[in-house]
């Protein structure tokens, strides 16, 4: 099998990796280029703990081949934060203590960021919709729910005071 190189955008950085073909975007990122936010759960499409934002959206990086982000943004958790502060959603998740053992939550964040993004109020129900495909083992949903929730506070509180 003949490898390819895959130029692709990983937060503000320009990326090119030699890859064996069907070789996923989650070997990638934790692997091959150091980005350890993304998580290796279950492989399989079913915790969640991989998820990164693919041009806005949000994806299960195990099971996307990383040819499929060629010439694409990919964000991951570490791209979130500030210089000098977290990101809401992360502060949420502290304020909260919406995990316990960590594994899952940035997938979690990253999920809810993709959510606040396309809608800035969810409901309670919205927001358990979206993170359905993300698993906790260890904290229970509703902490995550208000965490996600006072974020979508903190950051529509934040575009009222920059209008
Ligand atoms: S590791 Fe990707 S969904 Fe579980
Ligand atoms: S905090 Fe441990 S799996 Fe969610």
């Amino acid at each position: 099998m003949v490898s390819s190189i895959v130029s692709f955008q990983v937060g503000d950085r320009e990326v090119e990796v030699l890859v064996a073909p069907m070789t996923t975007l989650q070997t990638v990122l934790r692997y091959q280029l150091g980005y350890t936010a993304v998580k290796e759960g279950c492989r399989q499409g079913g915790c969640g703990s991989c998820a990164v934002l693919v041009d806005g959206e949000p994806v299960l990086s195990c099971l996307l081949p990383v040819e499929d982000v060629a010439g694409r943004r990919v964000t991951t958790l570490e791209a979130l934060a500030e210089p000098d502060a977290l990101h809401p959603i992360q502060q949420a998740f502290i304020d909260h203590l919406a995990f316990q053992c960590g594994y899952c939550t940035p997938g979690m964040v990253m999920v809810s960021k993709a959510l606040l993004d396309r809608d800035p109020d969810p409901s309670r129900a919205e927001i358990l919709d979206a993170l359905a495909g993300n698993v906790c083992r260890c904290t229970g949903y509703a902490p995550i729910a208000e965490a996600v929730a006072d974020a979508a506070r903190v950051l529509a509180s934040r575009g009222a005071q920059s209008r």
